[in-house]
């Protein structure tokens, strides 16, 4: 089943993914749900934008600055446009993107393709046209479309979402701006079939929460679908949960580590004042994000070997270990192993089962954790020593 779907994606992800020319590489920057829900309004997401700054992510590439559900009120005025909580955006959004503007960051905005968005307010079904056009005035660069309460749609998912297309395609048409699109959609968890023609990224699984095997759910369901994902049009795994719940420091790294060498779009959602400098440095980490970012190869990390279990095998609580890809060119090799026993293992790969290495050429590795060279390798790889649920990035360097 894996080796169809990888097979049908190469061309559904590639060749015909929509080009809207706003974003190659996966969106960076911070959302405002996982930590904040509803409780949000223009000073938090002012502050947040300055901390940002200041704490060096936005010169790490967290560009983006992403107001999400209950910025609106439930009922549209007289005109049929969108209402801003007075109460929580006393200023309104041009003051706020104008601000986020000024700082360096752009910024973003969310809607529902229903009726209400998930927690009640005013949807965007039947208003795309008018929704795009407030947004694109507002001076957002970005905006996230929900799922909820949209049963009274006739039509499938790929038509209701592509209506928010149309409306941007329309917008940019008259105003010149087009906009970032992500949509979610958790149905019929189909979504990379159709959402790569159509949208810049799209959810691949539930809501994420700030537990290990979540994040391992939702990297099982990742390693299936590799090939649908590539430059302007990715699988969004959500948004990272560093700095949330009781994930340790060995799940933090490893969950930002699968996330962006899955080329997933890369949203801190946590109170960035509050960040362990731990948690900083794993945010952080220039080599991790470079291949994130790599304008060169767009194709994601995909697993070449799973491992404890048989190759192929769909396993929620213990995905694939051993990922690959190229990076930057096809003599540069990024490997990913992630430990998801509950003990101390050794690694060992042979470079035959690699797609991306060559069995017979030698290899200088870098460990992009530890931030060293490990040496020339050969035919197989080993490391030693890696902690439970903890990470291991590396790249091999093919040598002449
Ligand atoms: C859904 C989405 C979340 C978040 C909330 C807001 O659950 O999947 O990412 O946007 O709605 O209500």
């Amino acid at each position: 089943m894996w080796r169809h779907l990888n097979r049908g994606g190469a061309l559904l992800g590639s060749a015909l993914a929509w080009n809207n020319g706003v974003q190659k590489t996966p969106a960076m920057g911070f959302n405002t749900w996982n930590r904040y829900a509803c409780n949000i309004n223009e000073t938090l997401v002012r502050e947040t934008a300055n901390q940002m700054k200041n704490m060096g992510f936005l010169a790490a590439g967290y560009n983006y600055i992403n107001i999400d559900d209950c910025w609106n009120t439930k009922t549209r005025d007289s005109s049929g446009r969108l209402v801003v909580d007075a109460t929580k955006f006393p200023s309104g959004m041009k003051n706020l993107t104008d601000f986020l503007h000024g700082l360096g960051f752009k910024a973003g905005i969310y809607e529902d393709q229903g009726l209400t968005t998930c927690a009640g307010f005013a949807g965007s079904l039947n208003h795309e046209l008018t929704d795009a056009r407030t947004f694109v005035e507002w001076g957002f660069d970005y905006v996230k479309i929900d799922n909820c309460d949209s049963g009274s749609f006739q039509g499938t998912n790929a038509q209701r979402f592509k209506r928010w297309t149309d409306a941007l395609t329309q917008v940019q048409a008259e105003t010149g701006k087009m906009l970032f699109y992500s949509l979610v959609e958790w149905q019929s968890f189909d979504a990379w079939d159709w959402a790569p023609h159509i949208a810049n990224s799209w959810r691949i699984y539930d809501d994420i929460q700030a537990n290990w095997f979540r994040i391992t759910q939702i990297l099982n369901n990742a390693s299936f679908i590799g090939d649908y994902s590539n430059f302007y049009a990715h699988n969004d795994l959500d948004m990272l949960e560093n700095g949330n719940g009781a994930l340790t420091l060995a799940e933090q790294r490893s969950h930002f580590t699968a996330w962006a060498l899955a080329k997933s779009p890369l949203l801190i959602g946590t109170d960035i004042s509050k960040l362990s400098q731990d948690s900083v440095d794993i945010l952080t980490n220039p080599e991790i994000i470079a291949i994130n970012q790599d304008t060169v190869i767009g194709e994601p990390l995909k697993p070449f070997f799973w491992g404890k279990n048989p190759d192929g095998t769909w396993d929620p609580s213990f995905p694939a270990q051993y990922w690959s890809g190229y990076w930057k060119d096809h003599k540069h090799t990024a490997v990913m192993y992630i430990n998801f026993n509950e003990r101390t293992v050794d690694l060992n790969f042979t470079f035959s089962h690699s797609p991306h290495l060559r069995a017979h050429k030698k290899y200088a590795v870098r460990d992009l954790w530890k931030h060293e060279d490990k040496g020339v390798f050969g035919n197989f790889f080993f490391d030693g020593s890696i902690p439970s649920h903890d990470v291991r990035a590396y790249i091999f360097t093919e040598q002449p």
